[in-house]
Formats: structure tokens, C-alpha cells, sequence
């Protein structure tokens, strides 16, 4: 089962694909998780995808299908994955659209994860996550049971993205609106297109999700 994420920034995305990659053994993968280690390990692409998600702007397609196109080669991807944060623009699912063909593999169903702007902001000035298992948190939404703790690992180091600031989060929505928006009518032509409501809670995206997977 090979599955695609699309959603503006904020949407549930992140969460619900590591939710499937638990449940179901799907592999998760997120550009915006593998640029962001390029980023962190100084490399020269990485460190050109970072001032463009620093300003809340797309990466060059040409970076990003290189990236998730040696990636879907890994034998890990044999079972399935989910594209999280992939294509994000006509070209890019263009070049998907390719790249599968040339593997023989099947793009089984998009599913959009629906969300109203206001709400999004709040949800990704308020994140933050473990420094190390990365376990996510939320400033209202959820934190730690023990102040300062992680529930998962007993760490005590907590990071927040660079590009989770209220003015990067504007120009990220705007970038979704105006190149990831136009790929919802490209999949609904090609039938392929599901959609969730992002607005329920957690749980409650989930249940939707599986519900279209089971019924594909
Ligand atoms: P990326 O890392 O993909 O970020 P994004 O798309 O902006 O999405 P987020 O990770 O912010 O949100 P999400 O939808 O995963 O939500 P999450 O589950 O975390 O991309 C970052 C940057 O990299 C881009 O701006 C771009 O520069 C670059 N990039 C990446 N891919 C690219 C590509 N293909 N082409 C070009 N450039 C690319 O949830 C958010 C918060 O809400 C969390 O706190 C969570 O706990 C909470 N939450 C989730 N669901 C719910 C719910 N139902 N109710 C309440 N709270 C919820």
C-alpha cells in the first residue's frame, strides 16, 4: 500500500503517518525530516534547503525528487510506504508519477488531510518535541506528564523547529495555497483522491484514514 499525505503545514500529517507506520508497518516518509537531517549534517544541499525552510519557501523540486528518489529504493519501502510532505508541487508529481511507473509500483490513494488556517498557526507555534526520540508535545495541547520530562524516553532536552516562528508559518500556508493546492484536482482527475477532516480530534483522524485504507 503506497499512500500520499497532503495537507498544509500544521494538518495532522506528521502524526498520523507515524501513527500508520506503527500500525500497520508502513514506512513514513517525510521530506521535510530528511531535509532537515541534511541540514543539521552541514551538507552543502542541506545547507541550501535551510534558507529556503527557513524563509517558509519550497526547496528546489530538483533537490527533493533526488532525495525521496534514492530513498524509495531502500528495501525498507518494499511493504508500503506513506509520502509525508511529498510532491508539493505539479512538477514534483510529475516526477513521482515517473519514478513509480519505472518501479512498477502503484500509487494506491491520496488522502487530504482538510484544515481551516486559523487553527494551524496555533497548532505549530506550540509544538516542540524530545531532543532525543523526537516524541512530540504541544504547548496547550500536550505536554509532558511530568513537567520537563518526555513520557517516552525520560529525556530532558526539548527542541523546536527553526521554521515554526508566526511569520514562516504565513509564508508556509502560502506556499501551500498557491503550488501544493493545484495537486488536489490532479489526483481527484486520476481518481485516487480521498479526503479527512484534520479538524477532529487525533484519534478521530485516524479511525477516517483507516477507513479509507481498508476500503482501497
Ligand atoms: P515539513 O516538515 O513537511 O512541514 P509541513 O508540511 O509544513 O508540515 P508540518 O510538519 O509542520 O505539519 P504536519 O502536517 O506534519 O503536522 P503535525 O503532525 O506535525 O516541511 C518543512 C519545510 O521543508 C517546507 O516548508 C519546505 O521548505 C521544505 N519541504 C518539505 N518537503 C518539500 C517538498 N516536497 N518540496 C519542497 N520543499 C519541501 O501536527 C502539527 C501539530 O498539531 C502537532 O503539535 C500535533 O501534535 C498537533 N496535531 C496533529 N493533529 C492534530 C489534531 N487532529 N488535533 C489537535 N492537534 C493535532
Amino acid at each position: 500500500m503506497n499512500l500520499i499525505f497532503l495537507g498544509p503545514p500544521g494538518a495532522g500529517k506528521g502524526t498520523q503517518a507515524k501513527r500508520l507506520e506503527d500500525a500497520r508497518g508502513l514506512v513514513q516518509l517525510s521530506t521535510g525530516d530528511m531535509l532537515r537531517a541534511a541540514a543539521a549534517a552541514g551538507s552543502p544541499v542541506g545547507l541550501l534547503a535551510k534558507q529556503s525552510m527557513d524563509r517558509g519557501e519550497l526547496v528546489d523540486d530538483e533537490i527533493v525528487v533526488s532525495i525521496i528518489g534514492e530513498r524509495i529504493d531502500n528495501a525498507d519501502c518494499q511493504g508500503g510506504f506513506i509520502l509525508d510532505g511529498f510532491p508539493r508541487t505539479l512538477a514534483q508529481a510529475k516526477e513521482l508519477d515517473a519514478l513509480l511507473d519505472r518501479k512498477s509500483l502503484k500509487l494506491n490513494r491520496v488522502i487530504e488531510i482538510r484544515m481551516n488556517d486559523g487553527v494551524l498557526t496555533e497548532r505549530i507555534i506550540g509544538r516542540f518535541a524530545c531532543a532525543n526520540c523526537r516524541e512530540g508535545y504541544h504547548d496547550k495541547y500536550r505536554r509532558p506528564k511530568v513537567e520537563g520530562v518526555c513520557d517516552a524516553c525520560g529525556g530532558t532536552e526539548f527542541s523546536r523547529r527553526d521554521d515554526d516562528k508566526e511569520e514562516t508559518v504565513t509564508a508556509r500556508l502560502g506556499a501551500y495555497h498557491a503550488q501544493t493546492a493545484p495537486l488536489l484536482p490532479y489526483y481527484r482527475e486520476r481518481g485516487v483522491l480521498s479526503e479527512v477532516d484534520g479538524m477532529a480530534k487525533v484519534d478521530a483522524v485516524t479511525r477516517q484514514i483507516n477507513k479509507i485504507i481498508d476500503a482501497a
